[in-house]
């Protein structure tokens, strides 16, 4: 059975993503959103992360509080466009270790190019959040999961802002295991591979290159 997708239509995220859309928002503009953004779907995200008793003692009287179990979770952007979400989830989740996965789309053929892994090396004793706003083609995604999963990673989440109905069916089929989040489902792929309507060339408009 395939994994979950979850829409994160939050008001406060839909409104946001609709000022990075347009064509007109700038590069400050664009990446404070993708920050603030990333926030909000890493409280969404973390949702239903397990938690454990622990006796606690207040000013006033011992209590039994929760606490979340297990070890700390793993942040995993994608480079570049992935860093945009981690400051925000950072905000959130601070003592969160951080796994960078370099790959970038060949634009002929649209495949994963790998170029840089470095990762915490208890992979397999946490939960990892795959990071990119963009969910195409979906080759980036199932690269990085696949390099993760190499070294150990078996619990696993993958977070975007846009998603593409044929990245989600790709990824779902690659890594059944691995839940979605997304802020928004859109339309198609062109021809050259970009979300439609989408919002262009997220890494481009993060770092205002091109
Ligand atoms: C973009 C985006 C994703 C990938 C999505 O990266 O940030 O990583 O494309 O497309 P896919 O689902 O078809 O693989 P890009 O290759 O432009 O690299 P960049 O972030 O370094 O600009
Ligand atoms: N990568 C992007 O940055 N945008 C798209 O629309 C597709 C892939």
């Amino acid at each position: 059975m395939n994994a979950t997708v979850t829409v994160v239509d939050h008001p406060l995220v839909q409104h946001k993503l609709t000022v990075m859309r347009d064509r007109d928002c700038s590069t400050k503009g664009f990446r404070q959103l993708l920050n603030e953004i990333g926030m909000l779907l890493a409280y969404e995200v973390t949702r239903d992360l397990p938690l454990e008793p622990v006796s606690i003692e207040t000013p006033v009287a011992r209590m039994e509080a929760q606490r979340i179990q297990g070890k700390k979770l793993v942040l995993a952007p994608i480079l570049r466009a992935g860093v945009g979400f981690l400051d925000g989830m950072l905000s959130l989740v601070p003592s969160a270790r951080v796994a960078h996965v370099g790959i970038y789309r060949d634009p002929e053929t649209l495949e994963a190019v790998e170029y840089y892994f470095k990762a915490p090396s208890d992979l397999a004793d946490r939960t990892v959040l795959v990071l990119d706003p963009m969910l195409a083609t979906a080759n980036s995604a199932v690269s990085a999961i696949g390099q993760l999963k190499k070294r150990g990673a078996r619990d696993l989440r993958f977070v975007c802002l846009l998603a593409a109905p044929e990245g989600i069916a790709r990824l779902q089929s690659a890594h059944p295991d691995v839940p979605i989040w997304t802020a928004a489902i859109d339309s198609h792929l062109n021809d050259h591979g970009y979300i439609v309507p989408g919002l262009g060339d997220a890494g481009d408009r993060m770092y205002g290159t091109r």
